[in-house]
Parts: structure tokens; C-alpha cells; sequence
């Protein structure tokens, strides 16, 4: 609460010397109202140094306030420099290798990993499948708040509850390096066991209040998401004023997907194993439906970016999992230039070091990985007639991501038949 009302002051004193600045500070009585606006978002945006750092013409207050309540003229009040990086995809497309490349930026960047998770867990109902008209509205809302630094709605989803804004049951705490820096590290508490604790120190239960205060403090946020199924919905992230939004979809060939899918997920695709593994059993419409529901929302939402309506314009990038694996430094430099942020030498040496050979023992997420060689591998281990139903339901994703169909079992496993197209997708 305090805190909050230092900004505000604070915030207040910069427009005054701004103001001054530009000679108009006769006209600032009536414009004191500012501060009142319901909508004014200011506060909890970690906004205000940056405005304190301004020392060129700035907007006058009127044409400011204008502004802040025309969600839609964002881009005039969104200051430069403050970048917001939704990276989403669905799972077993290298995902998390590639959050890496956010996660290793350095100290500027604060990097969640799968914060979604939580809400995910706990709007699934008995049947085991999720509202989704409820869910995507509570990832949106919880994603607009993790972005603004901002952990109350995501703790209310935390099982167990926090307490006193305290958990040791954060999904995947230690891969995000940001809940493991030392001003995030709380004094270890004897009896309390954490499944996702810091590996590079010894930390205590995740204090979010700590995290919430580390996050403002940074330049730039980044978020990996796994379960952000349609990018339409999170149109009023990218028109919140106090927002500078970026979105990377990362898409994966289905058929590789699918070959992934069987072998981390082995309960939930025993169907599909089953038959793969010769059962005479085809499989059943339930799995086919469920595997084109997942290729159609990946699409449409690839559909939209690729259209460039003007809420997306500029904050939409497709990237090919394929295309990382190949040409990773490349397609990393790439995607920090969309981003507008700096590809440092950390996150360099760190995708040098993770795509060559490791003869390491890897686990199930595990990132480190020849990625050339893992990008082919699943035409060996897919059945014919698994690719073949994919292809028939996927159809319409396939071509659009420029992956070649197969037809014949031949070709499936003709390595010298490469099934990626070149393919530009951005402009
Ligand atoms: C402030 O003005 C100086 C001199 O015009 C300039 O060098 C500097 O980059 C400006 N700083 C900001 C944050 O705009
Ligand atoms: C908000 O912006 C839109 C698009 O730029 C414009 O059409 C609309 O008139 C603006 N609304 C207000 C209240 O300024
Ligand atoms: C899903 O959630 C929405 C909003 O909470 C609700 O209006 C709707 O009735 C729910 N639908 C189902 C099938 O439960
Ligand atoms: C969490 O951190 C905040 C800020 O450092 C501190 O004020 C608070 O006491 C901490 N909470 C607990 C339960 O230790
Ligand atoms: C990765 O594996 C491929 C195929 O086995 C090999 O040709 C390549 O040299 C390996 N890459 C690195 C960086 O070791």
C-alpha cells in the first residue's frame, strides 16, 4: 500500500517537472483529476521511473489522459523500452528450450515459467477436460496481472492457498532463474518440503511479495505458456495501454508432436500407443477429435497473427520448433530483434552450449539436446498409418506451416526426403 502511494507521488512530481518543462503548468489544477481516474493503471506498472528518465517533449496531460482511456491509442503511452514476451505453444513443441532463450537474457529480464499451470489445475472439472470459455478468460486475466508484476489472482489459484503470500508449491519455481535470484531468496524453513526448489542456491518457500518486487525492477517480462489455446482472447492484452506485448507462437510438425506425446505421456495416449504398437484396435473418434480440436485452435490462432489485424500489428511472430532446432543462434537473434530487446552474450553461450551433442542422461523436459538430430527422429519411431491420420485431420495445419505430407511408408523414413519447406512467415 505504501509503495503504491510513493509511485503515485512520485508519479506525480514527474508529470509536474514534465509539465514545467513544456510551459504549461498554469493548466495543471485542472488536470489533477488524472490521479483519480479509475482507469488510470499507472500505479502498479513500475511505470514511473521511466517517465522520471524523459526529458523530451512529452505529451501534455490532457492528450495523455485522452489517451490512457482509448485503450486502443496504446502505443502513444506505452513507453519505449518495456517489452512484455508471451511465448505460447502447445506441449512436446520445445517449449521450454526455448523459454530458455528468454530465461538466460540476464538480469533486465523477469521469465515465468508455466505460471498457468496453477489455473489450469484448478479449473479442471471431474470429467477432466476445462470450461474453456472460463478458462481462457481466467489465463488472460491472470497473464494481464503477472505482466503488470502483479501475483494476487495467480495465488488464488495456488493449492495450497499461500499464506501470507508465502508457498512452497509454485509450478517449476527453478526454472525460472528470476524465482531463484538471491533478492527472491528467502531463508530456508526445516520441515517444509519443495518439490520445484531452487537448484543454483538454497532457497526457502517462494515469497511472492519478494518476486512481485523483483519483477518491478526489471526491464522486461517474459512469460512461456503452454495453455493460451487462442490467441484471439488475449486481444486485451495487446491494447492495454500499460502493455507493450509481444507474441511468439511456436509451432511444432503435429505428427512429431503426436510421436512426442506417446512417449512422455504414455497414460493419457495409451489409445494411440496401443495401436501403434500393433493392436488391431483403430483408433477411437474421441482422440481424432481431440487431435483436430488441437490442430484447428493452433491454427486459427496462427491464422490470425499471420493476418496482422491492427491490435496485432507488429507484436506477432510464428516460429517453427524445426527451424529453431536447425538454426538456433539464428532463429534467436531473430526473435530478440522482434522483440526489440537486447540478444545478450549470456543467452549466446548458453544456446552454444545446449545444442551440441550431450551424451547426458535427459529427462522427459529435459532442454538439453543435439536439436538437429532430434528434429527427424520421430519419422522412425510414428507408424504410416498413425501419420496418415494426422495428416487427414491436419491437414489444413500441415500446409499452412509448410510441412510436406507423406505417402507412403517409404517416404516416411527416406531421410533424404526433407518434410520441412522453407517457409518465411514473417514480413
Ligand atoms: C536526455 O537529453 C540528453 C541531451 O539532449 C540526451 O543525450 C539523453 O539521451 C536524453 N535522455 C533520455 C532518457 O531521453
Ligand atoms: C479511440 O481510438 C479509436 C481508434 O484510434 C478512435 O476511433 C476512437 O474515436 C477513440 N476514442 C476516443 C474516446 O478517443
Ligand atoms: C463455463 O463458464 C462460463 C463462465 O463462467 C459459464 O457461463 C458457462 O455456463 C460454463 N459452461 C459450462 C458448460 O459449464
Ligand atoms: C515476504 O517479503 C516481504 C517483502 O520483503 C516481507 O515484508 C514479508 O514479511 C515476507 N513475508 C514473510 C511471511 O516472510
Ligand atoms: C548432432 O547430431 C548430428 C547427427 O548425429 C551430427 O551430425 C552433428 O554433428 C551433431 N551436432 C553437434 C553440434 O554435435
Amino acid at each position: 500500500m505504501r509503495f503504491k502511494y510513493t509511485i503515485s507521488i512520485v508519479f506525480f512530481v514527474a508529470l509536474v517537472i514534465i509539465e514545467k518543462e513544456n510551459n504549461i503548468i498554469s493548466r495543471v489544477s485542472d488536470k489533477l483529476s488524472l490521479k483519480q481516474t479509475p482507469q488510470t493503471p499507472l500505479q502498479s506498472s513500475g511505470f514511473s521511473h521511466i517517465l522520471l528518465k524523459h526529458n523530451g517533449s512529452f505529451p501534455s496531460l490532457n492528450k495523455m489522459k485522452r489517451r490512457l482511456e482509448n485503450y486502443s491509442e496504446h502505443q502513444e503511452v506505452t513507453i519505449k523500452g518495456k517489452k512484455h514476451i508471451l511465448l505460447f505453444a502447445t506441449t512436446r513443441t520445445g517449449s521450454s528450450f526455448v523459454g530458455e532463450f528468454f530465461n538466460q537474457q540476464g538480469e533486465n529480464m523477469f521469465y515465468l515459467f508455466e505460471p498457468l499451470w496453477h489455473v489450469e489445475k484448478m479449473l479442471t472439472l471431474e470429467t477432466g477436460g476445462t470450461n474453456a470459455t472460463a478458462a481462457a478468460k481466467a489465463y488472460r486475466d491472470v497473464l494481464r496481472q503477472l505482466f503488470l508484476c502483479d501475483f494476487s489472482l495467480m495465488e488464488s489459484f495456488i493449492e495450497p492457498r499461500p499464506v501470507d503470500h508465502v508457498t512452497p508449491a509454485l509450478f517449476r519455481r527453478e526454472s525460472s532463474s528470476s524465482l531463484c535470484e538471491e533478492s527472491v531468496c528467502s531463508p530456508v524453513v526445516k520441515g517444509v518440503f519443495e518439490r520445484h526448489r531452487c537448484r543454483t542456491r538454497r532457497c526457502g518457500p517462494l515469497n511472492l511479495t519478494m518476486a512481485s518486487e523483483s519483477c518491478l525492477q526489471k526491464e522486461h517480462r517474459a512469460i512461456k505458456s503452454v495453455r493460451v489455446h487462442q490467441l484471439e482472447n488475449l486481444r486485451p492484452l495487446a491494447e492495454d495501454p500499460r502493455l507493450d506485448i509481444r507474441f511468439i507462437q511456436l509451432v511444432r510438425d503435429p505428427r512429431a508432436v503426436l510421436a512426442s506425446r506417446m512417449v512422455a505421456f504414455a497414460a493419457k495416449y495409451k489409445n494411440w500407443k496401443d495401436w501403434a504398437m500393433g493392436g488391431n484396435q483403430p483408433i477411437d473418434n474421441d482422440e481424432v477429435r481431440k487431435l483436430k480440436g488441437n490442430c484447428d485452435n493452433i491454427r486459427f490462432s496462427a491464422e490470425v497473427g499471420l493476418r496482422q489485424p491492427p491490435w496485432l500489428r507488429g507484436r506477432y511472430m510464428l516460429v517453427r520448433y524445426e527451424d529453431i532446432a536447425r538454426f538456433p543462434m539464428k532463429k534467436a537473434a531473430e526473435m530478440y530483434r522482434f522483440t526489440g530487446i537486447p540478444f545478450t552474450p549470456q543467452v549466446k553461450s548458453w544456446i552454444l552450449k545446449n545444442t551440441q551433442a550431450s551424451k547426458e542422461a535427459s529427462g522427459v523436459y529435459s532442454t538439453q539436446k543435439n536439436s538437429s538430430e532430434q528434429v527427424e527422429k520421430w519419422r522412425f519411431r510414428l507408424p504410416f498409418k498413425i501419420a496418415q491420420v494426422v495428416q487427414r485431420v491436419c491437414g489444413p495445419t500441415l500446409k499452412l506451416f509448410g510441412y510436406k505430407l507423406v505417402t507412403s511408408e517409404q517416404m516416411l523414413t527416406d531421410k533424404s526426403v526433407s518434410l520441412i519447406e522453407d517457409k518465411v512467415f514473417n514480413f
